[in-house]
């Protein structure tokens, strides 16, 4: 029974695999965390929960009760989930246990009351046995006839047990250089991790993992999180008196309010969360299991993810019908099965000075509209995808010269433009309308497969001057529930179109997106080699198959460093595989090679979309990148090792393979002789890649 609840000590235990995740409340009817951690096997294993005896006179915060939801009242003074302003005046919460009902076989509902005034918090939580995780958000509801002013309401808040030291690890960047992995000892005070930019941002990703210092990718205990939110969010870290960490997170309280009417509900997203003794490699590969098993949109989650050309690298804005036939016929040699337009296409955009919002065929650049260039890559054999960028719009743009009132801004201040562009005000409806309107248009009248859909700024002078001053501040959630509805609804009624969520790279790559997109544009950041920490970082929180990756130019715009087409593909193949080089410059070798690549990658591609990912070598810790993929059924296996640099006479690190069955005999092509699943995993492979920015990849099939 996942879900257990003992109703003479008021405690629930919430059971999966290898978890117990517990509560209880006291005798205020307070509900406080009792235990995160390995799984418990009786009701009986649980601390019992009960209110502090009197708390020290000198430091009320000595023993801060865990509460499971915290309200800001009280003698509380750490991150609290919930603050709140009443009609009255009143402006704490405190919140009793009224009542709560298990739901389904794994999902459970427990419903909090405020003392005195009509606010209820329903908890939400579902156990994902085999994937160790739990989710959890809040419902919060007015059952009164006053409005309640939303201060703060984030989605949750973890309790770690006491541990001798604590670790947080996180991941954070730049444009261009996303999800660099960051560890650092957390020590007393709060460190927050967040973004207030209205996106997700590259500057920092809403996943957490914590350990005592001493995890490893194979071993130690983790627990680790991710909030499923593409707006501002933010993850808080602190330390108790105690020196016992908990963990905060949800939509960021700053500048947030929110007017919860008579009868209104507000839910916040989602904070999945999971423990492991299996290191961080164990923490990632549960996440990527309930993200594929899930998370993802069903329709294409069971599908492997098609290889792609897209045109940006190769074109820019110089787009046109007969030349994107021309890379479109170079890309179907290689065997790519959609072919993406970026960048473009449509209105008077030539440059990124105009067009955004202008959702038309160029009349120049396609003089009898998409539909040519759409028929000539169906007849080659791919589908076809195309980019917008739907939140956007330039001054230089029809829209904007309709419509100067749909941006974001406040009167008499600059609307500051970041890269020529201004942001929609997705809270207004007639905006949403348009957008959904168009976006519509757009699939329905061309046979269009995949959407890239784009955002490349951040949000500034978030202003809605028509709405009432209570709701202006709302925007910053308005928005992001704009883009989910409108996703929600094109995928609804274009069952058969994918989506890509890129906000210039990977700044809205998280949990919340993942519904609605299949897969993310992980970086602006080509480069094969800058990729590989850049990727690293990215499967710590989301699947392979989420990962977008492109085959660039030898030297891109990001590094003048040349390389190999195989190392540029092996970079690329760790995740989804595109290609976003200008194959009209390659020569025949190099199309030749390229063709036996992809030919490579789709032989192998269901084990590295669907498979378990271990992170064998960081570049962190060695010249040498090196990951493997494990069919569920461990029949089949892929490594993909890039080296980057010899030095003196070293060797190749020893790669001690993983996941494969002990007993089992496997073939490594290449090698002619079979050998046990415990002599490659215990003894290993060494490899001898030779010289700097050589790469390999190797097939593992157990034999019958
Ligand atoms: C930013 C994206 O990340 C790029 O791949 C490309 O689509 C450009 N925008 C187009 O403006």
């Amino acid at each position: 029974m996942p879900i257990v609840y003992d109703d003479a000590t008021k405690r629930f235990a919430l059971h999966s695999k290898a978890m117990t995740y517990a509560m209880g409340f006291d005798d205020k009817a307070q509900l406080r965390q009792l235990y995160f951690g390995p799984r418990l096997p009786h009701i009986t294993d649980l601390p019992t929960c009960r209110a502090e005896d009197k708390p020290s006179a000198f430091d009320v915060t000595a023993e801060e009760p865990a509460y499971e939801y915290p309200g800001w009242a009280g003698l509380f003074y750490s991150e609290p989930c919930l603050k709140a302003t009443f009609a009255d005046g009143v402006r704490d919460v405190v919140l009793r246990y009224h009542h709560h009902h298990v739901t389904g076989d794994n999902g459970l509902v427990i419903t909090l009351q405020d003392a005195a005034h009509p606010l209820d918090v329903e908890l939400h939580y579902e156990i994902f046995e085999s994937e160790n995780l739990i989710k959890r958000y809040a419902v919060l509801k007015n059952h009164g006839d006053e409005e309640i002013m939303l201060d703060t309401a984030l989605s949750a808040a973890w309790h770690l047990p006491k541990l001798q030291s604590y670790r947080l690890t996180h991941l954070a960047g730049r444009w261009a250089g996303e999800t660099q992995i960051f560890q650092n000892p957390i020590h007393p005070g709060k460190t927050v991790l967040e973004s207030r930019r209205g996106i997700t941002s590259h500057h920092a990703n809403p996943w957490f993992g914590v350990d005592d210092g001493a995890a490893t990718e194979e071993s130690g205990d983790v627990w680790f999180g991710a909030l499923a939110w593409s707006g501002n969010w933010k993850i808080a870290i602190e330390t108790t008196v105690e020196e016992q960490v908990h963990i905060t997170g949800g939509i960021h309280d700053f500048d947030f309010r929110w007017e919860l009417r008579p009868s209104d509900t507000f839910e916040t997203p989602a904070f999945i969360a999971g423990f492991t003794s299996g290191g961080f490699g164990e923490a990632s590969r549960n996440l990527h299991r309930y993200q594929r098993e899930h998370l993802l949109p069903k329709n294409f989650s069971r599908q492997p993810r098609p290889v792609l050309y897209n045109s940006w690298e190769a074109t820019y804005f110089n787009v046109t019908e007969q030349g994107q036939i021309e890379l479109a016929k170079r890309a179907a040699e290689l065997g790519v099965e959609l072919f993406v337009v970026d960048d473009g296409w449509f209105g008077d955009r030539s440059s990124d000075h105009a067009g955004l919002g202008d959702w038309q065929p160029n009349a120049v650049k396609f003089p009898h509209g998409l539909r040519p260039l759409i028929d000539r890559v169906h007849s080659l054999g791919m589908k076809f995808g195309i980019w917008v960028e739907p939140e956007m719009t330039n001054q230089d743009s029809n829209l904007y010269r309709a419509h100067p009132d749909w941006v974001y801004h406040f009167p008499n201040r600059d609307r500051t433009e970041s890269r020529n562009q201004l942001v929609l005000n997705l809270a207004k409806p007639e905006v949403a309308a348009y957008l959904f309107e168009t976006l519509d248009k757009l699939l329905s009248e061309n046979e269009i497969s995949f959407i890239k859909w784009d955002m490349n700024r951040p949000f500034s002078e978030p202003g809605w001057l028509d709405a009432s001053a209570p709701q202006q501040q709302e925007i910053w959630v308005r928005h992001v529930r704009t883009v989910y509805d409108i996703l929600e609804r094109l995928r609804k009624r274009h069952p058969d179109v994918a989506f890509e969520s890129c906000a210039g790279g990977g700044g809205r790559a998280d949990m919340g997106m993942m519904a609605y997109a299949d897969q993310f544009w992980t970086s602006d950041n080509t480069d094969p080699y800058d990729r590989l920490s850049i990727q690293e970082g990215f499967s710590y929180a989301y699947a392979p198959r989420t990962m977008m990756c492109w085959v660039a130019e030898s030297e891109t715009w990001v590094k003048n460093r040349p390389s190999s087409v195989d190392y540029r593909f092996h970079s690329a193949m760790m995740g989804s595989l595109g290609i976003g080089a200008n194959l009209l410059h390659w020569s025949d070798e190099e199309m030749a090679r390229a063709r036996e690549l992809v030919r490579q990658y789709k032989e192998v591609r269901s084990i590295i979309q669907f498979g378990n990912l271990y992170r064998l070598l960081s570049l962190r810790t060695h010249h040498t990148m090196a990951v493997q993929y494990v069919s569920d059924d461990k029949s089949r296996s892929v490594v993909i090792m890039l080296r980057q640099h010899q030095h003196l006479l070293e060797t190749m690190p020893i790669l001690r393979l993983r996941g494969l069955e002990p007993d089992a005999m496997y073939l490594v092509r290449g090698i002619n002789h079979p050998q046990s699943g415990q002599a490659l995993m215990a003894r290993g492979l060494q490899s001898n890649l030779r010289g700097d920015a050589v790469s390999d990849l190797l097939v593992i099939t157990k034999q019958a």
